[in-house]
């Protein structure tokens, strides 16, 4: 990457991301905490720093075997004096590290020290949006940091512990205490770059990512070595501006799909730039591992989505891949309501199996609407790019909250859907896939946290992933309540 490319890529994204300065007696209407019991996902955490020795098993035992690190994070500090974010997307970044080991489990909270976050607690206000929110009276804007929430994902890399944003630098974490080191830097000419939310670790250990510029209709590609080293660093041209939030990999191509959900207006905030085009197709950008001057590409009927589930090549050359799929509604509204205490309209979220074929033809093969909304889609990561039988979800909606209460095994052999239901009053949040001892494909447990907004409760399950049905083999809690988050990542050990 040239500092000629880096340097325009940082100016479009800062120009357009959201900062304008505005003052308006209409955001005082943003201010205020929901009242609706379910609100309590999306309300600041008691405090910025959280720890306990020792989470209450109250139910089961921990599995043999199972000793390792869960760690998640997510959105959490939404609210600032009497200044409430307008998105979920917008709150400061808070990582959860769950420690488990000898079948007890410890609990360590920490927020990610931005730029953002830092400026926030300096001021004791909300100084910036990342994504949805206007701010009145931000701060200066330096670049795509400036407005960096660290708060979507996790990566465990080199010693360390990544905290993922998607419009700019990861944030460097310890490991054990969650103290944040600074921006992860891949290079004196990379400094800033966006680097989004969900790397792919390959069968060995070599790290996949990339980075949108949009509005610049490109991307640039992360190759990074299994030691945490950049291997490679390379844009993607002529991608046209739909919102890419993730991707998947198999043995021997990289995918990625541009929504329907296209950056098409001027908007004094990022989201607000995108519109959705219900007859655009999604374009997909197919790439050679090997040789990534070695591009296909394909069109899907219109749609958009965040997340993909596995993927594999088979030996003709056809690509098959697993997406969560629907409209923008709950990016552009629902998003926004459940910060308001407002129970989102239906947006419904399939679970979707793709073909891309050798012919340069492709096409939604089957559809699967039981028990939407699908989300948070996970698999044995052992078997990533490579076909694979089953695929893990949350989902379940309901009528009058929102978010899922179910977790969910789909066998993709059979079509058979095993679940385990936490009740109506429950968000199941990402559960991931730990693989066990055994070969079998579905021989591991699932790891996830869930939110009992009933009980004011946030528990620690674990499953048995052969038989979903028959509810956590284990279950913790934990002695405070933690906001929804995104995303999580297991480390062994
Ligand atoms: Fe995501």
């Amino acid at each position: 990457m040239t500092n000629l490319s880096r340097r325009h890529m940082l100016q479009g994204l800062t120009a357009l991301s959201g900062m304008a300065a505005v003052s308006s007696p209409a955001l005082a209407k943003l201010a205020g905490t929901p009242q609706p019991d379910w609100a309590l996902g999306w309300r600041n955490p008691t405090k910025h720093s959280l720890g306990t020795p020792q989470l209450k098993l109250v139910s089961g035992t921990m599995p043999k075997g199972l000793s390792g690190t869960f760690y998640r994070n997510g959105p959490a500090v939404f609210e600032r004096s009497g200044f409430r974010m307008n998105h979920w997307f917008d709150g400061d970044g808070m990582v959860q590290r769950f420690h488990m080991s000898a079948g007890s489990v410890s609990h360590t909270g920490r927020m990610v020290e931005t730029e953002l976050y830092l400026n926030n607690e300096k001021e004791g206000r909300i100084t910036g949006g990342g994504f949805g929110t206007v701010v009145p009276n931000p701060a200066p804007m330096k670049g795509p940091d400036s407005v960096n929430q660290g708060n979507t994902s996790v990566l465990p890399i080199g010693g360390e512990l990544l905290a993922l944003w998607e419009g700019g630098s990861a944030h460097r974490l310890d490991q054990v205490t969650l103290e944040t080191k600074g921006p992860k830097s891949w290079g004196n000419d990379l400094q800033g770059m966006p680097f989004s939310a969900h790397p792919k670790v390959d069968v060995d250990g070599t790290i996949w990512n990339f980075g949108q510029d949009v509005f610049g209709k490109q991307l640039v590609l992360y190759r990074i070595k299994p030691s945490g080293e950049l291997h490679s660093v390379k844009l993607i041209k002529d991608v046209p501006g739909g919102m890419i939030h993730d991707f998947c990999i198999t043995d021997r191509h990289l995918i990625f799909v541009a929504p329907s959900f296209r950056a098409v207006r001027n908007s004094d905030t990022y989201l607000g730039r995108f519109k959705y085009q219900k007859d655009a197709a999604q374009h997909v950008v197919v790439l050679e591992k090997d040789d990534l001057t070695a591009r296909r590409d394909f069109e899907l009927p219109p749609g958009f989505q965040f997340h993909y589930g596995n993927a594999y090549t088979e030996a003709n050359g056809d690509i098959h891949f697993s997406v969560c799929t629907g409209d923008d509604r709950f990016v552009t509204q629902g998003a926004k309501d459940v910060l308001r205490g407002k129970v989102p309209a239906d947006s419904p979220v399939n679970l979707c199996h793709a073909l891309l074929k050798a012919d340069g033809s492709a096409k939604i093969t089957e559809t699967i609407s039981e028990m939407a909304d699908h989300e948070f889609p996970q698999f044995n990561p052992r078997f990533v790019g490579r076909k694979a039988r089953y695929l893990y979800t949350v989902g379940r909606s309901h009528k009058n909250r929102p978010g899922q209460s179910a977790v969910l095994k789909h066998d993709l052999q059979t079509g058979d859907i095993q679940s385990h239901d936490y009740g109506a009053k429950t968000f199941a949040e990402e559960h991931l896939f730990v693989p066990g001892s055994g070969s079998a494909e579905d021989a591991g447990w699932l790891v996830g946290t869930t939110l009992d907004y009933g009980a004011k409760v946030t528990r620690l399950n674990v499953l048995d992933a052969r038989n979903i049905s028959d509810g956590p083999v284990a279950v913790f809690e934990l002695p405070y309540t933690l906001p929804l988050g995104f995303h999580g990542t297991w480390m062994q050990g």
